[in-house]
């Protein structure tokens, strides 16, 4: 009636924006990413028959407001699942930044969902457990596995085909992340509002959605070669076209800040003089930059130097779910 669960969050390269089913949460594209050891979430989750609601400590806070409502309303999705009536009580703690554009949702959601069912002895594999938690949030269900991972969108209505895929063996390629941090506030727009208002009022929208098959065809091939500077340069473009599917939304809006726009140049600086460095941003103004192994150093140096950094935290490609 007890387990523990660790996951950690993810950078996509090629990102998920978009839904064609809010409710079973199915994206309009596939996405892939590369899950991240510097940043987690553990979770422990107790059924109790004692209990007459759910109950969601994060970071040892009691929650409640939306918050709690998006863990209470996955949890019933679970209960479904096994059948089970019961209540549970459910401890996290974030070693992420939460709601800031580092993808708590998605090491959130995969260690709730990871502890939940195995509080519930349901011993599911890892394909049904991404299923799973894909309904939770959808980059989450990326989340389950290490390494690089391919969201497949499905092409069926009940959401049985949309899950994650592992695309190379977890030790594949020693790639490196340095998550600049400009600031750990709460975005003012959440992935999933910015994600529904871009659909319905972006005009750039369906150019976004029919760049997707090409850029991942590309980027999987440079993946499978340890081709950083394809991976890098197909990631970057694909960040920006989908930062720039928000500034044409009704009303429009943008993650980024001022800072944000400087940390982008100055890694396209680095590459002028030879270091190959390449960024990626997910919902929110914090940038992410590739790079690899020997260049830790410089890179790390230049962007703690930037102006209005408060940190720069790296990190290697992380493992998938694991249980306590
Ligand atoms: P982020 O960039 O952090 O993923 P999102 O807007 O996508 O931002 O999601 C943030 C939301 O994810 C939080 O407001 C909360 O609802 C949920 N969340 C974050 N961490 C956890 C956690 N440890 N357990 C359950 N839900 C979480
Ligand atoms: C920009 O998975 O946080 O980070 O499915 O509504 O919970 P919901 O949204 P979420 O969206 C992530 C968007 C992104 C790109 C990505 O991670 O692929
Ligand atoms: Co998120």
């Amino acid at each position: 009636m007890k387990a523990t669960a660790k996951a950690h969050t993810n950078i996509a390269l090629i990102k998920y924006w978009g839904k064609r089913d809010e409710s079973l949460i199915l994206p309009m594209n596939n996405s892939l990413s590369l899950t991240l050891d510097a940043f987690y979430t553990e979770t422990t989750v107790t059924f109790n028959r004692e209990l007459e609601e759910d109950k969601f400590y994060l970071d040892n806070e009691i929650i409640l407001g939306d918050q709690y409502t998006k863990v209470s309303k996955f949890l019933d999705l679970i209960r479904n699942y096994a059948d089970s009536p019961l209540f549970a009580e459910v401890h996290s703690t974030n070693a992420v930044p939460t709601a800031a554009g580092f993808a708590s949702s998605a090491s959130g959601f995969a260690a709730l969902a990871a502890a939940a069912t195995r509080a519930l002895d349901l011993n599911l594999d890892n394909q049904t457990l991404s299923r799973l938690t894909r309904q939770g949030s959808g980059s989450a269900c990326r989340s389950i596995y290490g390494g690089f991972v391919e969201w497949e969108k499905g092409v069926e209505d009940d959401g049985s085909d949309s899950y994650a895929v592992p695309i190379t063996p977890q030790d594949h390629w020693d790639v490196r992340v340095a998550a600049v941090v400009l600031s750990s506030d709460m975005k003012k727009v959440s992935s999933r509002v910015g994600m529904k208002r871009t659909v319905e009022t972006s005009p750039f929208y369906s150019g976004w959605v029919d760049s997707i098959p090409s850029d991942l065809m590309q980027i999987k091939t440079a993946i499978q070669n340890r081709d950083f500077e394809k991976m890098g340069k197909i990631a970057e473009a694909n960040c920006q076209k989908m930062h720039a599917t928000t500034l044409g939304a009704n009303p429009p809006f943008t993650y980024w800040h001022d800072t944000t726009l400087t940390v982008m140049q100055t890694v396209q600086a680095l590459r002028e003089k030879g270091i190959l460095a390449y960024f990626t941003i997910d919902a929110g103004p914090n940038v992410k930059v590739l790079y690899q192994p020997e260049n830790e150093e410089i890179v790390h140096q230049t962007l703690r130097k930037i102006p209005g950094v408060s940190n720069v935290i790296l990190s290697r490609s992380g493992q998938g779910v694991t249980y306590q």
